[in-house]
């Protein structure tokens, strides 16, 4: 299920950033990733919840395991939107990813004047373009070489869902 963030999951965010695997991930979540900056990004969305963003805490048998968001862009792109998710190693597999996707999306164009949302994903991260396919968006482009991480460049790969 998703439920919102609320600022007493600070320590339990903090734990999750530093314990997901970060190989397809933008540099945006630093590391190492310090209560201080959950508090931070907790007081964050507090205030932008539903008009910027929405923001959801994965929780799987009792237990935050990830996170989903999406994230309202800016100027000619203000009815487009960015998702984001990441689920901690431990739970790959069982289809958390899969059905946050769903729900979150739901979430999004229900809150948000939003017509679509776009997944940006690299070319190398096979189980995220699975995730996305599974939930009917349509691999719209392929950014060649577009993203460095560590020295290496790969594709990004966009994906559109539309309202
Ligand atoms: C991508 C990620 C969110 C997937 O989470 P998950 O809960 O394991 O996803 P699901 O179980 O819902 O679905 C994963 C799918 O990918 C498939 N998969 C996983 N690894 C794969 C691989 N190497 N090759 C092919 N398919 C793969 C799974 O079999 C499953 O598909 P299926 O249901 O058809 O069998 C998770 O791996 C993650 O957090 N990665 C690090 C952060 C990240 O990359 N986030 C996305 C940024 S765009």
């Amino acid at each position: 299920m998703l439920r919102k963030w609320s600022l007493n999951d600070k320590k339990a965010l903090a734990k999750l950033c530093n314990e997901v695997d970060r190989t397809f991930l933008s540099h945006r979540m630093t590391f190492p990733y310090t209560e201080k900056n959950a508090e931070e990004w907790l007081e964050h969305i507090e205030k932008t919840e539903g008009v910027d963003g929405v923001f959801r805490a994965i929780v799987f048998e009792g237990k935050i395991v990830g996170n989903a968001s999406v994230e309202k862009m800016s100027d000619i792109r203000c009815r487009d939107a960015e998702i984001g998710y990441f689920v901690s190693e431990e739970f790959y597999s069982r289809g958390i990813a899969t059905e946050a996707v769903r729900e979150i999306c739901e979430i999004a164009f229900r809150e948000m004047p939003i017509v679509r949302i776009t997944g940006l994903v690299f070319g190398r991260n096979i189980a995220s373009q699975r995730v996305l396919d599974k939930n009917g968006f349509v691999l719209e482009g392929n950014l060649r070489n577009a993203a460095t991480k560590n020295g290496v460049s790969d594709d990004i790969l966009v994906y559109g869902k539309l309202k």
